[in-house]
């Protein structure tokens, strides 16, 4: 039996939590379950008063939360929004989030804006001007970032790197923490043929601070990153080989399309909470 090493993090482990949806504000207020944090998607929040605002507030008394956001376009070329990551800072210092994330990954180009996560060419150039933006961006906020690995059906022939090995260098090298998708890394292991334990194994355990899980669609021989489905068994079964590699790590299903009952999800995220908790007793 081998033992499943810590790794010490500075930001507190949550636990298990679910993304805040619009269907679910009521039943989350009465029948949390065991769900316990809340991760928002900053820009749905980035509005001067009013009711989404009045929900988030009930939300931050009784959830921790977290802020994930999809407009920074981090690795993109044109300047940093300074407006969006001032309201962001804004919106932090009302919400108090354990941590900030968004995505490695640019969303659009000459002000135009794709509404996609589009990914980077893995390049030494790439990684530099990366890089150099989330050292500005952490200064902007005041706190170091995560960043999210997006799920891809294209790569660029000019790669010199592999995806994971990016990422880890974006975190090294600009002191920044990792988001990891878990259905993110199986969805792009098989539309790009490598290896999902490589990617894994790829990573700084003490940097990986948050998962994602969630479902997918079989799209010819593609698989798309849909957020519309159960987490498969192919995806459960990395989220273990995840655990065994950097313990417990605050962990989340994320539900963006044909959204179920609460109750569906939370029963969803129990069985994550039941497959770490076995795992990590069996190693202990
Ligand atoms: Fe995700």
């Amino acid at each position: 039996m081998k033992t499943i090493k810590q790794a010490s993090r500075e930001l507190p482990y949550l636990g298990f939590g679910l993304g805040l949806r619009v269907d679910h504000y009521e039943a989350l207020l009465d029948e949390p379950g065991q769900v316990e944090w809340l991760e928002i998607v900053s820009e749905n929040y980035l509005v001067p008063g009013g009711r989404p605002l009045r929900w988030l507030e009930r939300f931050r008394e009784r959830f921790p939360l977290v802020m994930h956001g999809v407009s920074m376009s981090i690795g993109g070329t044109d300047p940093l929004d300074l407006d969006y990551l001032d309201q962001l800072a804004a919106l932090a210092r009302h919400v108090q989030p354990a941590w900030i994330s968004d995505h490695l990954c640019w969303t659009g180009v000459a002000g135009v804006n794709l509404h996609d996560l589009m990914p980077l060419p893995y390049t030494e150039e790439a990684l530099a001007h990366v890089v150099d933006r989330v050292r500005r961006v952490q200064d902007r906020l005041g706190r170091r970032i995560l960043l999210e690995n997006v799920s891809s059906y294209i790569s660029f022939a000019q790669s010199q790197l592999t995806e994971w090995e990016f990422l880890a260098a974006v975190a090294e090298r600009a002191d920044s923490l990792i988001l990891l998708d878990i259905n993110n890394v199986h969805v792009s292991a098989h539309n790009h043929g490598f290896s999902a334990l490589d990617y894994l194994d790829g990573l700084p355990p003490a940097r990986v601070q948050q998962f994602h899980l969630a479902g997918h669609e079989q799209g010819g021989a593609l698989l798309i990153d849909t957020h519309d489905a159960p987490v498969v068994d192919a995806v459960w079964d990395l989220y273990l080989e995840a655990v065994r590699r950097f313990g417990r790590v605050s962990t989340m299903i994320e539900r963006d399309d044909h959204i179920p009952p609460l109750a569906e999800l939370r029963a969803e995220l129990d069985h994550a909470r039941m497959l770490a908790d076995a795992l990590l007793q069996e190693a202990a």
